[in-house]
């Protein structure tokens, strides 16, 4: 079997789609508070303001086309027969690329999970005509099927996530601040053992400090340099 090439991901991806990243400069977290409306608090406190926010998120990303990284991620999957990508984003952007072997380590946008009676399904609807949106089972309340802060990753992703993370060649970290676990600290755990770590970001993150190639440049542009160190 080839040797394996990790892929991890962050909002930095799909700045070039023009879906608003977390931190740094026009960051979502500049202009609303995490606390106020991506934690389970805020949404049983407050669930329309939240499906607000997150009827206005949808509503950009509906409109938002994957970017040529996006793009040169699926046609590396296609190329090399060891290839996967663990993203932190919610976008869908990768698999509308066309990347099969994507793990979401923070959920979909598009699906929603009923609060009621536990059922998780894809709605697409954009805008949203009712909101906070109601379970088509139950009549219950829905909610976004998101990581929040303070909850834990879907299980299987996280393993998995691990898993790779420890036996992969080459570990690739694009457009992520780093900040946020245990998506963090994939690149550590697969420094450990022993894998090159390969940077793309215009701006230091702490991964930059482990990382064997830093290429400070947007992810189109670091991707077209990366694919020709291959
Ligand atoms: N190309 C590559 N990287 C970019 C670009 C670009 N065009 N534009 C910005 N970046 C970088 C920034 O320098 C920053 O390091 O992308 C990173 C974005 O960081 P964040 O906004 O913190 O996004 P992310 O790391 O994905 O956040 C992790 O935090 O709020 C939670 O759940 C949310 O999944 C998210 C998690």
């Amino acid at each position: 079997m080839k040797e394996l090439i990790l892929v991890l991901t962050g909002a930095g991806i799909s700045a070039e789609s023009g879906v608003p990243t977390f931190r740094g400069e026009g960051g979502l977290w500049k202009q609303f508070k995490p606390e106020e409306l991506a934690t389970p608090q805020a949404f049983f406190k407050n669930p329309k303001l939240v499906w607000e926010w997150y009827d206005w998120r949808r509503q950009i990303i509906s409109k938002a086309e994957p970017n040529e990284a996006h793009l040169l991620l699926a046609e590396l999957e296609r190329r090399l027969e060891n290839f996967f990508i663990i993203t932190q984003n919610v976008d869908g952007l990768h698999q509308k690329a066309g990347s099969k072997k994507v793990i979401e380590l923070h959920g979909n946008i598009w699906r929603v999970k009923c609060t009621n009676c536990k059922e998780e399904y894809e709605l697409y609807e954009v805008p949203l005509k009712e909101i906070p949106p109601k379970c088509k089972y139950c009549g219950g309340l829905l909610r976004p099927a998101v990581v929040w802060f303070g909850e834990s990753l879907p299980e299987k992703a996280l393993s998995e996530s691990f898993a790779l993370a420890k036996n992969c060649k080459l570990f690739l970290v694009i457009g992520t601040s780093g900040v946020v676990y245990p998506a963090g600290y994939l690149p550590f755990l697969a420094k450990q053992h022993g894998a090159k770590i390969v940077e793309i970001n215009p701006e230091s993150t702490p991964i930059s400090k482990i990382a064997d190639v830093v290429i400070r440049e947007k992810a189109s542009k670091g991707l077209r340099l990366f694919e020709k160190m291959l």
